[in-house]
């Protein structure tokens, strides 16, 4: 059964004149365990697929049912409690509250829960002693290398034991060195059974995906299963959707003669 099921999805910002459709009309459905790499150019709607998918925003129309729950209408508190229970995100500007260790970033997604100071630290040192940082609790955002803030950022979405990882462009402000490292921790937390979504520029990094998906204009024009350790191909993908605008275009043209 499928973890993410949407139904002509779409968001639609501004009115007037100034509507931008940035999602438009999508039908996705993944399946518990997938990981999911999504690329396209710039403003092509990734970010706000994620978004909407992340429960972090609405979408305007369509259906989105989330372990078989019809989510799309929650209103904003039910939305929010979803969001803790199932969600984690990783950000490309690692999101870290600069005034909290590192410990207490990753803490606070427990703070909603009821858990008593000590017991959460407790919990949110093993987290970081997990990702490598159990030397660093006590740092302060400004004092990690960007790896080593992404690492916090993933044992804060982590802490919830959430089934899917949202991970928008996770490698985006990191050398090699330290983008590798980062995709092992989510290649580990993929074995570990979670669903992940990523969205990623590089190529080279849908290595780890089991999918990809290619946007434009707010559409998915093309959906492709990859092969363990196989990369997508941007020329092809690029390709694939350049042939499927021309048979459209041929079709319409067709129907139009009709
Ligand atoms: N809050 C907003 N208000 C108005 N328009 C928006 C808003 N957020 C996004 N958009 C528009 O929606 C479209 C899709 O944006 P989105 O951020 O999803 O693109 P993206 O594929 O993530 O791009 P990038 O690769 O640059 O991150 C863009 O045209 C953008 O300008
Ligand atoms: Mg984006």
């Amino acid at each position: 059964m499928a973890i993410i099921d949407l139904k002509k999805l779409s968001k639609v910002y501004g009115f007037g004149d100034a509507t931008t459709i940035a999602v438009d009309e999508i039908d996705l459905s993944v399946e518990k365990g997938e990981f999911v790499a999504i690329m396209g150019p710039s403003g092509s709607g990734k970010s706000t697929l994620l978004h909407i998918i992340g429960l972090l925003d609405r979408p305007s129309t369509g259906q989105y049912k989330l372990d078989n729950r019809n989510v799309s209408r929650f209103r904003s508190g039910k939305r929010a409690k979803a969001r803790r229970d199932k969600i984690g995100f990783v950000f490309q500007n690692f999101n870290l509250l600069a005034n909290m260790t590192a410990l207490e970033n990753v803490a606070l997604p427990l703070a909603y829960k009821g858990k008593g100071t000590l017991r959460r630290l407790n919990q949110a040192s093993v987290m970081l002693a997990k990702v490598g940082l159990q030397a660093r609790e006590y740092y302060y955002p400004h004092q990690l290398s960007g790896g080593q803030a992404q690492r916090v950022a993933i044992a804060r979405a982590l802490i919830n034991s959430p089934s899917i990882i949202i991970a928008d462009e996770p490698t985006g402000n990191l050398d090699s060195a330290s983008s590798k490292v980062i995709m092992e921790l989510l290649k580990e937390i993929h074995k570990g059974g979670n669903t992940i979504l990523m969205v990623t520029h590089n190529p080279e990094l849908t290595a780890y995906a089991s999918r990809v998906l290619y946007m434009h204009d707010g559409k998915i024009v093309v959906d492709q299963a990859l092969k363990k350790n196989e990369k997508a191909d941007i020329d092809e993908l690029q390709k694939a959707h350049q042939e499927q605008e021309k048979a459209n275009a041929k079709k319409k043209k067709g129907a139009n003669n009709a």
